[in-house]
């Protein structure tokens, strides 16, 4: 099948390649000519695990161009444009509907338009009347992949959501899509068709739910730093409720990132515009619990060193999680930059996302006070204290014996409650975690 794929951010080139990866003819368009040279020729714009070898084994079956008259011809067109935060916290939808608007002149009667950015409820209904006129039609199919397993999301995804019209168009898209998604569909992937609200609400009804479960816990976090208690443990102990389970139950600095935080803003703001704000009242609280977790950080360092002016501090990643050099909203450069606004000299590290992060740091005028490096170890000389922001392999992994050689002052804040407290307190360090000691 011929298909476009409009909008090559993370999502877009991900699916992308993935579409030609399953047998399709497939051209990515994106207004952004260095992202488009760079996909093109075969090299990754952002760090993704298994994204470069998809992209250079289908390059073939798989074009790039900002020329938008290149999806003449095309029968399905995916949009996976960005949807990011306005200023007031709702969805800024300029480039969906900029997207749409470029696509009508191409489109031929019985091409299928399918949504996969993420979007305000209502969204589609009001598409699909500009779409119908040229005879194609839209559906809504939400993507769920999750940054460091986009590939492999993708590719095998937990479930295929089609959102349709409920009329002989509905029926149409399904057969259509069904025929793009044969080889997924072939694994007994679960596929759940739904009118066109419930396939926006189940994207941000989802992540919504996983927000809800990290500021759950960082709100026991915080219980337990002033009780005593221990939240991985009792995380550990709830999670065997298979009704509860463990996953997303991590406890530290929280969620950031392009998704989980935009996200819950936008449902927010649509809720409060449907006049139903208040059923989603509970998510302003995950929001906001989840913000105070960058402030713990410098909380803890200021309880163990008092004022911070002069104090120089390791953080140990950047990136809003590991296996991504993504920096959108996240806590970890934001623990960074709040360190230095209170005076202190960091040191910040990261394996992926040094270049991004250079540039914020930059734009943001801290460079002579915020210094990155290549190498963690090279980061904590003579450091008063080091902070684990970004939960990456090697922070985790390393001996902390040779560490205490290098620092100043042996103390490690652990952001993400990834390493061993038993190990670093036996090499001398004085370790706090996020709701442990
Ligand atoms: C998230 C969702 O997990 C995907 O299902 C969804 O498709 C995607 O958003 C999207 O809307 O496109 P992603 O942003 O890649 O995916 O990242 P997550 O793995 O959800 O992690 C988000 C943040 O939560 C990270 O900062 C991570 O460190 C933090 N986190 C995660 C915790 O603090 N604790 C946990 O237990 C788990």
């Amino acid at each position: 099948m011929k298909i476009s794929v409009i909008g090559c951010g993370y999502l877009g080139a991900v699916h992308a390649a993935s579409m030609a990866e399953l047998g399709h003819e497939v051209v990515g368009i994106d207004v952004d000519e260095a992202r488009v040279a760079s996909l093109a020729s075969g090299i990754a714009p952002f760090h993704e695990p298994g994204f470069n070898e998809l992209l250079r084994s289908n390059l073939e079956r798989l074009h790039f161009s900002t020329d938008f008259s290149t999806v003449q011809g095309h029968t399905v067109h995916f949009l996976a444009v960005g949807t990011p935060q306005a200023p007031d916290g709702s969805v800024d939808m300029t480039y969906v509907n900029q997207a749409v608007k470029d696509l009508v002149p191409f489109l031929s009667p019985g091409d299928l338009v399918v949504g996969k950015s993420t979007v305000p409820v209502g969204t589609s209904t009001r598409l699909a009347e500009i779409v119908a006129p040229t005879g194609a039609v839209l559906m809504w199919n939400p993507e769920f992949l999750r940054e460091g397993f986009a590939v492999e999301d993708t590719l095998a995804p937990d479930r295929l959501v089609y959102g349709v019209s409920e009329d002989d168009a509905g029926k149409a898209a399904t057969a259509i899509l069904d025929a793009v998604y044969d080889a997924i569909l072939a694994k007994n992937t679960p596929r759940l068709i739904m009118n066109f609200a419930t396939a926006e609400l189940v994207k941000v009804a989802a992540n919504s739910f996983l927000a809800t479960k990290i500021s759950f816990i960082n709100a026991m976090a915080e219980i337990a730093d002033v009780t005593g208690a221990n939240v991985t443990q009792l995380a550990d102990a709830i999670g065997h409720d298979s009704r509860i389970g463990r996953r997303f139950l991590n406890a530290g600095i929280g969620f950031g990132g392009g998704c989980l935080p935009k996200d819950i803003r936008g449902f927010v703001a649509r809720a409060t515009e449907l006049g139903v704000g208040s059923s989603l009242a509970f998510l302003t609280d995950v929001d906001e619990i989840n913000m105070r977790r960058r402030g713990r950080v410098k909380e803890i360092l200021e309880e163990e060193l008092g004022d911070l002016a002069g104090k120089t501090i390791a953080v140990w990643g950047l990136a809003f999680k590991p296996d991504s050099d993504d920096i959108r909203d996240s806590p970890a450069l934001d623990i960074a930059q709040s360190l230095v606004t209170a005076g202190a000299l960091v040191v910040a590290t990261d394996p992926e996302a040094l270049k991004p992060a250079g540039r914020r740091v930059d734009a943001a005028g801290m460079s002579d006070r915020l210094t990155l490096v290549h190498n963690h170890r090279d980061a904590v000389h003579g450091v008063d204290a080091i902070v684990v922001a970004t939960e990456w392999d090697q922070y985790r992994d390393e001996n902390p014996s040779d560490i205490a050689l290098l620092v100043a002052h042996p103390l490690v804040v652990d952001g993400r409650n990834c390493l061993s407290p038993d190990d670093w307190k036996a090499a001398g360090f004085r370790y706090r975690g996020m709701g442990r000691t």
